[in-house]
């Protein structure tokens, strides 16, 4: 099984969702990566409030290097996991076919099926960093669970 995380810059929310994710599932059987739907950070290590934030809750995301998303990826995963509706947006509309954009999930739906996003937290305090790594600590422990019991 391979799950992909996305979001705009991969340099926080889903940079963040692949460490959790990580985190919680058998890397040997799950792979899981993250990309951006954007170029402006390519090559980048994560920002330091999302390594700062994994770090707190013993997770390390320091040496991820930031890429951006590209068509091929649909071939290569089969669950990619967008954090908000721009994103799922961007992606779903680089899809080649029906079997890609079925691939595509807004990422808390694992938590409740209400189409709520992880918000951007790029502008944001501190503080906003932990709030989306709750949001998505929540997700991936359903997604884990739905995983293991495959
Ligand atoms: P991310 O956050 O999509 O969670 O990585 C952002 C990172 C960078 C920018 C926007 C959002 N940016 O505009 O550079």
């Amino acid at each position: 099984m391979k799950v992909l995380m996305v979001c705009l810059g991969n340099i926080c929310r889903s940079p963040l969702a692949e460490g959790i994710l990580k985190s919680k599932v058998d890397t040997a059987k799950v792979f899981v990566d993250s990309a951006g739907t954007a170029g402006y950070h390519i090559g980048n290590a994560p920002d330091p409030r999302s390594i700062k934030v994994a770090q707190n809750h013993n997770i390390d995301i320091s040496s991820q290097v930031c890429r951006r998303f590209i068509v091929s990826d649909f071939d290569t995963f089969d669950l990619i996991y967008a954090m908000d509706k721009s994103n799922y947006g961007n992606i779903i509309g680089m899809a080649r076919n029906k079997a890609d954009a079925e691939k595509v999930k807004l990422l808390l739906n694992e938590i409740d099926a209400t189409d709520q996003e992880v918000p951007d937290p790029y502008y944001d305090a501190d503080d906003g960093f932990e709030t989306v790594f709750q949001l998505i600590d929540k997700a991936c422990t359903n997604i884990a669970d739905k995983l293991e019991s495959k």
